[in-house]
């Protein structure tokens, strides 16, 4: 049976096109047969609710790594499951609760692999790709995303002082991947917001491609209001007829699937 790959998306500063591109990469993906499932183990669960989650008195990630750190094994993963008709795919949605989860994971005696033993499940090998949208920080929840991801996606904003995190992202994989040849681990540097006209930007973008040279993917991810606008709608942009950054996703999506 074929594992699925792990994809993390994962950037410690906030506000930089994680969620924005964990759904568009999921729904892509999902567009081309694939089978998606999307973890959101942020607490602000944007990305949930981007799905159309309201709480609805069903588990959520906070039980589920609750569950496992406690040892006690629901044999019902699907209990955890919900699916987007919209965007064709199922997701596991966080909520605040999942703040106080931190503590919970840090009683376990191997507590950087919970997410790890959660998704090497075999319940999980029925999806092609499991993508986890991680909150802005380097805390034992982001690193259980490392620790667990066959692949790292890390989005940077194209705009000022974009970049200053990245080194900091990749020492933290070696270190938990004890590794210092992280390459395998590397699914990209994806540039976010781009600017096309700015001076800014484009300086960035430069800047990003001389230091990490094979990681940067292409196409950078424009800035545009369509984005904003997919937001309040809460629709991707992959699924949206003549998107200009949905079909720039898409690129990223084949991008992708020649790299997995
Ligand atoms: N390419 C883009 N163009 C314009 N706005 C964007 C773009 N990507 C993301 N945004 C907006 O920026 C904000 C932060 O994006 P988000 O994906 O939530 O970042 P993160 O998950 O890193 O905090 C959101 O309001 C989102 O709509
Ligand atoms: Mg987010």
């Amino acid at each position: 049976m074929k594992k699925a790959t792990v994809i993390s998306i994962a950037n410690q500063k906030g506000g930089v096109g994680k969620t924005t591109t964990a759904l568009n990469i999921g729904a892509g993906l999902a567009k081309v047969k694939k089978k998606i499932l999307l973890v959101d183990i942020d607490s602000q669960n944007h990305l949930s609710r981007w799905l159309g989650y309201s709480a609805d008195g069903k588990p959520t990630i906070s039980e589920m790594i609750y569950q496992e750190v406690s040892n006690v094994h629901s044999n019902n993963h699907t209990d955890f499951i919900r699916h987007s008709e919209q965007e064709n795919v199922d997701f596991i949605p966080s909520n605040h609760m999942l703040a106080g989860v931190l503590g919970i994971l840090g009683a376990d005696s191997d507590s950087v692999n919970v997410l790890t033993r959660i998704f090497n499940h075999k319940f999980f090998t029925v999806y092609d790709y499991i993508i986890i949208d991680c909150q802005p920080s380097l805390d034992l929840l982001v690193s259980n995303a490392l620790s667990c991801c066959d692949k790292l996606l890390i989005p940077v904003q194209a705009d000022l002082l974009a970049y200053e995190g990245v080194n900091q992202m990749l020492q933290t994989l070696q270190r938990i991947k004890k590794r210092t040849d992280i390459g395998d681990f590397m699914l990209g540097i994806l540039p976010t917001m781009y600017a096309k006209n700015t001076v800014i930007s484009n300086e960035i973008l430069q800047a990003l491609k001389e230091s990490y040279t094979d990681y940067v993917l292409q196409p950078a991810i424009s800035y545009r209001v369509e984005v904003k606008n997919s937001s309040a709608t809460r629709t991707s942009l992959v699924n949206h007829k003549n998107s200009y950054v949905g079909e720039e996703y898409m690129r990223i999506v084949y991008e992708i699937i020649a790299r997995t």
